[in-house]
């Protein structure tokens, strides 16, 4: 196997290594890290284990000895939630899980992101650190610093590498392949991270993955995105019209207008006329083959209509559970206590 060893933020010159087939004590950081589509089917594996133990309804003690510390500097209702889950599931105690972290920390006194990080591995002796932040290049920082893996619950615009994992994990569970499907990606595709994770991992485990980008021209992927994408291998089919390539897709996946970015009284401006312009509703669905899945990282904000909710292509609740078990999973990992 060929692969690089080191990841480089494209942004700071700080790097973490690549998991070559080994996840222990490794951070998670971006989703280039997965440099052969085996470690996908380990994690996949592991969480198929993980899903008999959330099912049993009882306990496991794997990560009884290991201390999670989460840090979150940005709002979120999956990705804390289903982590704290993971490790609790997974019978660890000793979890610090510290919400609004931008607020309430002693960020708001000017500390910098190196010393909260290592302030953090003091005060709790932890193991593993799950963190969330603004900054494209917080992750690859904060695992600069940090002696503990670090594991990247979304940074910035450009990585949220867990999710893409959750989100292969539902393709895969729902349509029993990863490959050679038609995955089409709607909304803002410039502002949002899961998009450019997902679109990644899927050019791993298929080289020739057909994807179409799904957005009005302001919101396009960037243009370095496309240019990795096509370079991995990817066909990609760029427009700003649902209605002309709906009929092929395999998969959906929406995702909001990112209205945290629009800073700017012009930005806000162009967010209002932007909003709204796209509605997953029944309607859309008629075009779609039957066996198409609806995805959404989540939260919606009006681009799925409710009535969506009950039709069996709908696949974004299922994401959330499929979330916990990769999670699961990946905290196993990464500490080491599944090999
Ligand atoms: C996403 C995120 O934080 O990037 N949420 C999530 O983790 N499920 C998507 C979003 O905020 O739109």
């Amino acid at each position: 196997m060929a692969a690089k060893s080191l990841i480089h933020s494209p942004l700071n010159g700080f790097k973490v290594e690549a998991f070559n087939g080994k996840f222990a004590g490794k951070d998670m950081v971006s989703i280039r890290q997965f440099t052969d589509k085996i470690e996908v089917a380990k994690v996949f594996n592991v969480a198929g284990q993980m899903e008999k133990i959330v099912k049993s309804k009882v306990n496991s003690n794997i990560l009884k000895h290991v201390t999670m510390a989460e840090l979150f500097y940005q709002p979120s209702t999956r990705t804390f939630t289903s982590f704290l889950s993971a490790a609790r599931w997974l019978g660890c105690k000793r979890v610090v899980a510290i919400h609004g972290m931008e607020a309430y920390s002693s960020v708001t006194k000017g500390e910098s992101l190196p010393d909260t990080i290592m302030s953090i591995e003091q005060t709790t002796a932890c193991d593993i650190i799950v963190m969330r932040h603004p900054e494209d290049n917080s992750a690859f920082e904060a695992a600069h610093f940090a002696s503990v893996p670090i594991v990247n619950g979304g940074s910035g615009k450009l990585e949220h590498p867990t999710q893409a994992v959750l989100d292969l994990y539902t393709i895969y569970r729902r349509l029993g392949t990863m490959t050679g499907l038609k995955v089409g990606m709607l909304g803002d595709l410039l502002n949002g991270r899961t998009v450019k994770s997902l679109s990644k991992i899927l050019t791993l485990v298929d080289p020739k993955a057909k994807l179409y980008f799904i957005s009005p021209k302001v919101l396009e992927l960037p243009r370095n995105e496309v240019a990795e994408l096509k370079q991995r291998g990817a066909q990609i089919v760029e427009t700003s019209d649902l209605a002309s390539v709906l009929p092929e897709l395999d998969v959906l996946y929406v995702t909001r207008i990112q209205k945290e970015w629009f800073k700017t009284p012009a930005q806000q401006k162009l967010y209002n006329n932007l909003k709204g312009q796209y509605d997953i509703n029944n309607k859309w669905l008629k075009l779609a083959k039957k066996k198409m899945i609806v995805m959404h990282p989540l939260p919606r904000v009006g681009e799925i209509s409710y009535e969506v909710d009950d039709d069996p292509r709908a696949a974004y609740f299922e994401e959330m559970r499929m979330g916990l078990y990769t999670r699961m999973a990946l905290l196993a990992l990464l500490t080491g206590k599944i090999k």
